[in-house]
């Protein structure tokens, strides 16, 4: 089975067979919504929006630990999240997507960790390489097969938000290395790796970053969403390309 966790934009999967919904409980609360089953062309999926199934659940308030725990729970071969971001270098245009290699997290104040040290020995993971190269190759593979470009590579800044960045906030988050920016990529990814799952993300740039592009003066929040339309139409074709590329 293949999970699939939906930011902004991706709220549903329309092509997706539904055959029923389930709440699911954990140690760490409840996930952000209930998870949607259901099957893409031949594959079982399971489904989970991240903000909630009204879009309701900001970045710094999702349950990210009971998220992950529940997917884990189905044992899924491969946990694909999909999330939109802003781009800071010139060529990360919005519309444009990347399969990032790389992360630095400068959020703090969520719960990052299941390894919380209460009642087990210290534990650590490794991160070097913070996604799974095999889940990130089907997605390359899948997104060629599919026709669909897509960045292979870069470096993910996750901040804190809710609000947007300064200027100069994306002017070091450049000089720290970063690619792109979004909200919501840690610690999902990190809780992902303490779980042993194969996770990669598929990032949709919804807009140019603070002071990138034409956003000299601001980011026109009213056209991300039409942006974000357009694109998950690609996401939606790489998806089900995932799908069949696996199956073979
Ligand atoms: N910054 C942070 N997160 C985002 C952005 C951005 O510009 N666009 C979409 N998610």
């Amino acid at each position: 089975m293949f999970a699939i966790i939906g930011g902004s934009g991706l709220t549903q999967l329309s092509c997706l067979e539904i055959s029923r919904r389930q709440i699911i409980r954990t140690p760490y609360g409840e996930p952000s919504g209930p998870l949607t089953f259901g099957r893409l062309k031949n594959e079982d999926i399971v489904f989970l929006a991240r903000h909630g199934l009204g879009h309701t659940i900001p970045p710094h308030a999702i349950n990210y630990r009971a998220n992950l725990w529940a997917l884990h729970s189905l044992n899924p071969t491969h946990v694909v999240s999909v999330a939109s971001v802003g781009g800071i270098r010139a060529d990360l245009t919005p519309g444009k997507l990347i399969i990032p290699d790389q992360i630095i997290d400068y959020t703090y104040g969520r719960n990052f960790t299941f390894f919380d040290g209460k009642e087990q020995p210290v534990t650590h993971s490794d991160f070097t390489l913070p996604y799974s190269q095999k889940t990130r190759t089907l997605l390359l593979q899948a997104a060629k097969s599919a026709d669909e470009f897509i960045f292979d590579g870069g470096v993910y800044a996750a901040t804190q938000g809710p609000r947007l960045e300064t200027a100069a906030e994306i002017n070091r988050l450049e000089r720290d290395g970063a690619d792109i920016v979004g909200m919501t990529g840690m610690p999902e990814a990190a809780l992902a790796r303490e779980l042993g799952l194969n996770y990669a993300t598929i990032a949709v740039i919804a807009n140019s970053a603070a002071g990138r592009g034409n956003n000299l003066a601001g980011i026109p929040l009213k056209e991300i969403y039409a942006v974000l339309d357009q694109a998950m139409i690609k996401v939606r074709n790489i998806l089900e390309h995932i799908v069949s590329c696996h199956g073979n």
